[in-house]
């Protein structure tokens, strides 16, 4: 009796995760879908594919936050970010909360694009098909992190020199990312087929 109980417990908190890993999942595919359209256009002007950086995209990520609360009006944004240094009071602390200093990321390049629904045709061709575009096709760029919030988009390009590779200077690779929830889930669908068999 108590086994089935706590298999019928077991079998709703799968649910539960199978719902978070689902919706966690479709929350990053438009993310995919931009770096895949991002590497084609880098493919088609004979560029390596760029990879992606946990630190680019913890920063990316921040800073999709702080462009959220602002409105779509700007197509590009790109007068909230001049040179590279966004005019954020609290940039800084960003780049501080992905262990990320203005000395590491002074070479990359932050690019949002604020698209209604972000739209993937039109976010893509934000990118692409913009001034944007001479970013992504340069050299010197070889990594790429994507946050997205609301209608706003954020790319962070990074660079292979020490300026701009978004790796700490002490190397420590031990990222403080956002909480993957794919391992759960497999280690619930064990769990689960463990009490089926019960
Ligand atoms: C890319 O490289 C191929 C073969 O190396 C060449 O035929 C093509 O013209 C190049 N395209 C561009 C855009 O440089
Ligand atoms: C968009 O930004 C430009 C400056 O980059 C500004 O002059 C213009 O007023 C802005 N437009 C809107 C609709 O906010
Ligand atoms: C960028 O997105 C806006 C929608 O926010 C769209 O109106 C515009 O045509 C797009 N620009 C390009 C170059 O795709
Ligand atoms: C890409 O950059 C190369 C070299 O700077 C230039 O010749 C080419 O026209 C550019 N292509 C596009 C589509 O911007
Ligand atoms: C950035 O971090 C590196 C070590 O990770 C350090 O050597 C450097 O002084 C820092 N720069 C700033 C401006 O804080």
């Amino acid at each position: 009796m108590a086994s089935f109980s706590s298999s019928i417990m077991i079998s709703l908190l799968f649910c539960c995760f199978l719902f978070i890993n689902q919706t966690a999942k479709c929350d990053h595919d438009n993310e995919d879908t931009l770096l895949q359209g991002i590497n084609k256009y880098r493919a088609s002007l004979n560029l390596s594919a760029l990879t992606e950086n946990d630190k680019a995209e913890c920063l990316a990520d921040e800073m999709a936050d702080q462009f959220q609360d602002q409105p779509c009006t700007n197509t590009t944004g790109s007068n909230t970010v001049r040179g590279n240094e966004p005019q954020f009071a609290n940039y800084p602390r960003l780049l501080a909360k992905c262990d990320l200093n203005v000395t590491n990321t002074r070479d990359g390049k932050i690019l949002p694009v604020c698209v209604p629904k972000l739209d993937p045709t039109l976010v893509l061709s934000n990118y692409t098909l913009s001034q944007y575009s001479q970013y992504l096709n340069d050299t010197s760029f070889t990594g790429i992190g994507i946050g997205h919030e609301d209608d706003w988009m954020v790319v962070v390009l990074t660079t292979s020199t020490p300026e701009g590779s978004f790796v700490p200077a002490n190397g420590n690779g031990v990222a403080n990312l956002a909480i993957k929830f794919g391992p759960i889930s497999h280690y619930l669908v064990l769990l689960f087929g463990f009490f089926m068999v019960m």
